[in-house]
C-alpha cells in the first residue's frame, strides 16, 4: 500500500510534469476560466444536425458530410480522422476513445470501445522502479507508456456497423487525407501549445520536424502545417481498411518507432487489436434516461451513481450555486470516485460489481451517509496546484436530422501523447499506460488512485474517466455531451446534466456555468471562479477544503429541443465550434 505522504509526493511531482506541458503563460486556456455573465452566453441553432467539435475545420468536415446525406455517425467518423490532423494535441489515430451511439434507425444505443491496449508483453510491476515504487518516468515520458491504438478501428467498425451506407471508409478520410498533404493554417490555440511541447518533442527527430520551422523552432501562427507521413498512412488506411495500419508497412514502422524509443509494443501486438462493442450503462435521472460509457471507462458507473445520490436530494428547488446543493453534489462525487479507485477496471480481466454501483438501492445507503451540515472527511487530505491543462483529450457531439446521436470522447493522454512519432508514420503516439495503477494505492497524472482492479497486464485496458453522454426522454436524445479533463470529465458531465435537466438551464448556460469537482483522494474541492464568495466560505464551514483554481475542461454539447438543435462550444477554450446546417 503507498502512503499518502508518498501519494501527495507522486501528486505534487505528476501536476509538475503536466504543468510542464502546459500551454504558454498568456494562452488563453492557461488563464482562469471567469465564467460569462448571464444572458451573453448564446447556443448555436441549426434545424437538421450538428457537429461540436473542439476545432473549426473537423467541426465543418462533420457537418458537410451531414449535408450531403450522411448519418450522425459517418460524419463523427469524418470528424474524428479529420481532428487527427488539425487537432494533434488530442485528435487521434495513435491513441484511443469511446463513441456512444443512439441509432434511431436501428432502434439501438451502443458503446464502441477503442481504447488502447497494454502490448502482450506488459507485466504488472512494469511502471515500479528498481526501488519497487511507481516510477512515473516510464509511465508518462517513455515509449514503454505508449498502449496499442485503437482509433483506426473503432472508427471503422462503428462506420460498418452504424454508419450510413452512403459513405465509404476512404470517402469520409478524404479530407483528412488532403488536410495533411496540403496542409492547413495554424490557429492562435494551437501554435500556442507547441512552445510547450517542444522539448517533450525534440527527443525524437521525426516528431520535432513535423511542428517545427525551417530554422528549428516551433511552428508559429498562421504557419502551415504539412503532414505528409500522416496523408500516405491515412491513404493506406483508405486504400486497405484498418489492414492498412494493424498490418504491412505502417505498423512494422509504428513497431520500429516504438522499439528504437525503448517500447515493448510488436507488429503483432498491432495485428491483434480488436475494438469492442458493449452495451452502454444506463440509468434514469428524474424521468430521463441516461447512457453513458461502461467500464473500461469508469465514466458511466460514476456518473450514474452520483446522479442517483442526487435524485434523492430536491436539488430542483435547491437553488443552483447554492452551498446546500453544492455540498451534496460534493458529497455525491466522494463516494462514487471512491468507489471508482476501489473497484472498476478492464471488465474482460476483473469482475466489478456495476450494477450494485449504479442500482437505486445502493445511491440510497450513500445518500443517507451524507451529514447535509458536515464534510464527511475522507483522507488527510494533502492540497496540491490541479493539472491546469484540459487539451490532453477532445469530445465532439453529432446529431442528424434522422433523430441519431452520437458522442465521442477520444484521446492521446497528455497533449499530444508522449510525443513519438515512430518514422515515416506522421502518427503521434499515446501515453495512455498511465492510466493503469503502478501499485496499489498509487496515483495517476490526473491523481487517480487506484488498486489491484487497474494494475497493467498484458491485452488490458487502463481504466478511464471518458463519459461519453446521451441523455434521452421517451426514447429519443435530448442532450449529447462529454468533456476532456481526465479525472475532471466524469464531474463535468454530471454539473451540464444537473444545470439543464434539474435546473433548466440553456445548453449553453449549462456548460458556461462554473463547475467545482472532487474525486475522493485528495480530499479537496476545486472551483472555478464564478462561485459566490459567501457560498464558498459555508462550504469551508461545513469542512470542505475548497481550493481555485479548478483545471480546464471543454463540454461540447448539444441539445435537441422542440425548437430545432442548440449547440454549446464550451467557452473555456479557444477553437471550439458548433457547425449546424
Ligand atoms: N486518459 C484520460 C482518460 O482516459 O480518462
Amino acid at each position: 500500500m503507498v502512503s499518502f505522504t508518498a501519494e501527495r509526493r507522486r501528486f505534487l511531482a505528476a501536476i509538475a510534469l503536466v504543468a510542464a506541458l502546459c500551454l504558454p503563460a498568456g494562452a488563453q486556456e492557461r488563464r482562469e476560466y471567469l465564467p460569462p455573465p448571464t444572458g451573453t452566453v448564446h447556443a448555436v441553432a441549426a434545424e437538421h444536425g450538428m457537429v461540436v467539435a473542439q476545432e473549426k475545420i473537423g467541426a465543418r468536415i462533420g457537418a458537410d458530410i451531414l449535408r450531403q446525406g450522411g448519418n450522425a455517425v459517418d460524419a463523427a467518423v469524418a470528424t474524428g480522422f479529420a481532428l487527427a490532423v488539425t487537432y494533434p494535441r488530442a485528435g487521434n489515430i495513435g491513441g484511443g476513445g469511446f463513441m456512444v451511439i443512439h441509432s434511431a434507425e436501428r432502434h439501438e444505443d451502443v458503446a464502441i470501445d477503442y481504447r488502447e491496449t497494454a502490448p502482450a508483453a506488459a507485466t504488472r510491476d512494469m511502471f515500479l522502479g528498481a526501488d519497487g515504487k511507481p516510477d512515473i518516468a516510464k509511465s508518462r515520458d517513455s515509449a514503454l507508456s505508449i498502449g496499442v491504438p485503437g482509433t483506426v478501428a473503432g472508427l471503422a467498425l462503428a462506420l460498418e456497423k452504424y454508419g450510413s451506407g452512403k459513405f465509404t471508409l476512404a470517402d469520409l478520410l478524404k479530407p483528412a487525407i488532403e488536410l495533411a498533404r496540403d496542409g492547413f493554417i495554424i490557429a492562435d490555440d494551437m501554435a500556442d501549445t507547441l512552445p510547450a511541447i517542444a522539448r517533450r518533442l525534440a527527443r525524437w527527430p521525426a516528431s520535432a520536424k513535423i511542428f517545427s520551422r525551417a530554422d528549428g523552432t516551433s511552428l508559429r501562427e498562421d504557419d502551415r502545417l504539412v503532414q505528409a507521413d500522416l496523408a500516405a498512412t491515412l491513404s493506406a488506411i483508405a486504400a486497405q481498411g484498418p489492414r492498412g495500419f494493424y498490418e504491412g508497412p505502417v505498423a512494422e514502422r509504428l513497431a520500429a518507432g516504438i522499439r528504437d524509443a525503448g517500447g515493448i509494443m510488436t507488429a503483432d501486438d498491432l495485428k491483434s487489436y480488436q475494438p469492442v462493442i458493449r452495451a452502454p450503462v444506463r440509468g434514469s435521472y428524474r424521468g430521463f434516461d441516461i447512457i453513458s460509457m461502461p467500464p473500461p471507462s469508469s465514466g458511466g458507473v460514476v456518473l450514474l451513481e452520483t446522479l442517483n445520490i442526487l435524485e434523492g436530494f430536491p436539488m430542483p428547488e435547491m437553488k443552483r450555486g447554492s452551498a446546500a446543493s453544492l455540498h451534496v453534489m460534493i458529497e455525491a462525487m466522494k463516494r462514487a470516485y471512491a468507489d471508482r479507485a476501489r473497484y472498476l477496471g478492464d471488465p474482460d480481466f476483473i469482475s466489478a460489481p456495476v450494477a450494485t454501483l449504479m442500482s437505486k438501492e445502493y445511491a440510497a445507503k450513500q445518500r443517507a451517509s451524507i451529514d447535509l451540515d458536515r464534510a464527511t472527511p475522507w483522507m488527510d487530505a494533502p492540497s496540491a496546484t490541479p493539472p491546469r491543462e484540459g487539451s490532453n483529450t477532445t469530445h465532439f457531439s453529432v446529431v442528424d436530422s434522422r433523430g441519431n446521436a452520437v458522442s465521442n470522447t477520444y484521446t492521446l493522454n497528455f497533449p499530444y501523447g508522449v510525443g513519438l512519432v515512430a518514422d515515416g508514420t506522421g502518427v503521434l503516439l499515446n501515453n495512455e499506460l498511465d492510466d493503469f495503477t503502478a501499485a496499489p494505492g498509487a496515483s495517476n497524472a490526473f491523481g487517480l488512485v487506484g488498486f489491484e482492479a487497474n494494475l497493467p497486464g498484458p491485452g488490458k485496458r487502463p481504466l478511464s474517466s471518458m463519459s461519453p453522454t446521451i441523455v434521452l426522454k421517451d426514447g429519443k436524445p435530448v442532450l449529447v455531451t462529454g468533456s476532456p479533463g481526465g479525472s475532471r470529465i466524469i464531474s463535468t458531465v454530471l454539473q451540464v446534466i444537473v444545470n439543464v435537466l434539474d435546473y433548466g438551464m440553456d445548453v449553453a448556460q449549462a456548460v458556461a456555468a462554473p463547475r467545482l469537482h472532487h474525486q475522493w483522494r485528495p480530499d479537496v474541492v476545486r472551483v472555478e471562479r464564478g462561485f459566490a464568495d459567501d457560498t464558498l466560505a459555508a462550504l469551508r464551514e461545513r469542512g470542505h477544503e475548497v481550493i481555485e483554481p479548478l483545471g480546464q475542461t471543454s463540454a461540447n454539447s448539444i441539445a435537441v429541443t422542440p425548437n430545432g438543435l442548440l449547440g454549446a462550444p464550451d467557452p473555456r477554450t479557444r477553437g471550439a465550434e458548433a457547425a449546424g446546417q
